[in-house]
């Protein structure tokens, strides 16, 4: 199946609700829990720079999104990166292609992006082997970052790329 790569757009919260639902509802993947993603969640990240995979029938399988730094300082660093792929569409490119878009529309922003960061937990082999192929660097390590509900601890991985 061909998936077309565009801009998120308002009319697009709902589907990106159940989308990252979905696939936070899949353990050791996605930060937030199914209950933390809510409409205004998915509001504030179309706002930034928001980029979803749709099939032919206009169906949402996947989204990226990242936000430029406000700080003067970092303003040329695209962070707060996450993406989500459905559980049923994993390991078709749909993920890959979305990072293409996402780094394809970085080198186009002005003023310029010049790094992209995000931070992965440490069992989340398969994302970080991703990010390893797309380019991203390993950086440091969070120590005991994340904790789940059963009190397990989990590092946090962060990555970077210079675009
Ligand atoms: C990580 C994720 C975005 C990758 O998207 P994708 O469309 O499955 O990735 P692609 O098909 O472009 O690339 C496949 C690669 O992704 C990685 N991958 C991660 N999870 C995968 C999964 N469930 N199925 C297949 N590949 C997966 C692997 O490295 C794989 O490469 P490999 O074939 O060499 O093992 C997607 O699996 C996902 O949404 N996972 C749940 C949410 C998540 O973990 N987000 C990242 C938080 S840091």
């Amino acid at each position: 199946m061909s998936y077309q790569i565009r801009a998120a757009t308002p009319g697009d919260v709902t589907a990106l609700v159940d989308l990252h639902r979905a696939a936070a509802a899949v353990p050791d993947g996605l930060a937030r829990r199914p209950d933390e993603i809510t409409r205004d969640y998915v509001e504030r990240f179309i706002a930034g720079i928001s980029f979803v995979a749709v099939d032919p029938d206009g169906a949402i399988w996947g989204e990226i999104h990242g936000a430029r730094e406000t700080v003067a300082l970092f303003a040329h660093v695209l962070s707060n990166l996450t993406v989500a792929v459905h559980p049923d569409r994993q390991g078709l490119g749909i993920g890959s292609k979305l990072f293409e878009a996402l780094i394809a529309h970085a080198r186009t922003m002005d003023p310029p992006i010049l790094r992209i960061e995000l931070a992965a937990g440490a069992g989340n082999l398969g994302a970080i082997r991703l990010y390893e192929r797309l380019g991203f660097r390993h950086e440091g390590r969070q120590v005991a970052r994340g904790r789940y509900p059963d009190g397990r601890l989990e590092d946090d991985i962060l990555m970077g790329m210079l675009i």
